[in-house]
């Protein structure tokens, strides 16, 4: 298949990472054109024509940033721009703890909120811990899709909790969740949103996207010092000129008019049910999959809390997750270790991006014989 990563040859394999995931070739080639000044007309026109598909992703009327980074990037921003007292960071996973080493890092007071690895954080949790210490936090960060766990938090209830304190503030990640499920900045109420373009926009890796709210524009007016690069203020600036703080990854920009396109053809609705279906599929077969081996394999993220993006699998004590991962490899595939200290006992199924159910299908069949082959061992 011409989309295949390696021009159809399978030495990169199909790609079914929990990102970066599989971009379709004329995505790829839409970047093979002139570099324009990015200070000149072109540009603006370029700029504007992208603001309204990326709103509709974000689920907000406000500018949407388009930053030349990876999306750590704006978590750095929203670190280092957003709080001037302390940080409250909702911890389940590998992501969502790097809002706290960001802190750490920089120089922010910030305290971790943990759950084990494969549970989500929970409303009740954080109303509790903020009503230990009222004013304690100015900012809380949350991940909306875990991507090492596959647990999809409850941002909207999570967003209500936070908007029932006077001068606090919520930040979200959402880089394996905006384009993949629903998002709607404005009416969570949400403060400052962000993601990355490897995951389920399936663009190439390089751009970043943010929203802040009027709030967290007025906060970060207040807070010193903040980042030169990360700047939010400059951010908004220059978003409403349709213009970008520095020089950008431009061709990235072109690839991003054309994925954009696509996504209004397929329809965002459409987009994100088909999400849902790949990841529905995904539960079903690890149900199937346990009952039909008798053997412990579950997913990870409890029902009502399962990222529509990516699906961690536990495995059974007996199989190794980065074996299983190699010998899917020389099959032809690529999925996702477990990450970090879940390496050796999950594997993560990234369903994302321009995926289809169909392709999906051919990898879950690929992976039933590779299974099978791993057991008879
Ligand atoms: C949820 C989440 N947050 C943040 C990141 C970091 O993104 P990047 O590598 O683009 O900086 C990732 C990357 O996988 C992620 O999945």
């Amino acid at each position: 298949m011409s989309h295949r990563p390696g021009g159809g040859e399978l030495a990169y394999g199909r790609f079914f990472l929990p990102g970066p995931t599989e971009v379709r070739p004329e995505v790829l080639e839409a970047q093979a054109r002139p570099v324009i000044a990015h200070r000149g007309s072109a540009m603006k026109v370029l700029m504007a024509g992208l603001q309204p598909g990326l709103g509709r992703l974000f689920g907000t009327d406000r500018p949407v940033y388009v930053s030349t980074s990876s999306a750590t990037g704006l978590m750095e921003a929203a670190v280092t721009n957003l709080s001037r007292r302390r940080i409250l960071c909702l911890v389940c996973g590998a992501f969502s703890g790097r809002f706290h080493d960001i802190a750490a890092l920089t120089g922010r007071p910030a305290d971790r909120l943990e759950v084990e690895w494969g549970s989500p954080n929970l409303p009740d949790r954080v109303a509790e811990k903020l009503a230990e210490a009222p004013g304690r936090y100015d900012l809380v960060t949350v991940v909306h899709s875990e991507t090492s766990t596959g647990v999809l938090n409850p941002v909207a209830r999570l967003a209500e909790v936070v908007r029932g304190h006077d001068d606090l503030l919520v930040a979200v990640d959402g880089v394996s969740s905006v384009a993949g499920t629903e998002v709607r900045f404005d009416e969570w109420g949400l403060d400052f949103m962000l993601t990355g373009s490897q995951k389920a926009l399936a663009l190439p890796p390089g751009l970043a996207f943010g929203v802040a709210s009027g709030r967290a524009l007025e906060r970060a007016a207040e807070v010193s010092p903040r980042s030169y690069y990360f700047d939010l203020l400059d951010f908004e600036r220059r978003a409403r000129q349709h213009q970008t703080p520095n020089t950008p990854a431009l061709t990235l920009f072109y690839a991003l008019a054309r994925q954009l396109q696509r996504i209004d053809a397929e329809g965002l609705e459409a987009r994100l049910e088909r999400h849902a279906a790949m990841a529905r599929r995904a539960h079903a077969w690890t149900g199937a999959l346990a009952t039909r081996t008798g053997l412990d394999f579950e997913v990870l993220a409890p029902e009502g809390y399962r990222s529509p993006t990516v699906t961690a699998v536990r495995l059974p004590e007996r199989l190794v997750g980065p074996d299983l991962v190699a010998a899917l490899r020389r099959h032809g595939w690529v999925i996702g270790s477990g990450y970090g200290k879940l390496a050796p006992s999950t594997i993560r199924i990234g369903h994302m991006g321009d995926h289809t159910p169909a392709e999906l299908e051919e990898l879950l069949g690929t992976l039933d014989r590779v299974l099978q082959e791993e057991l008879s061992r």
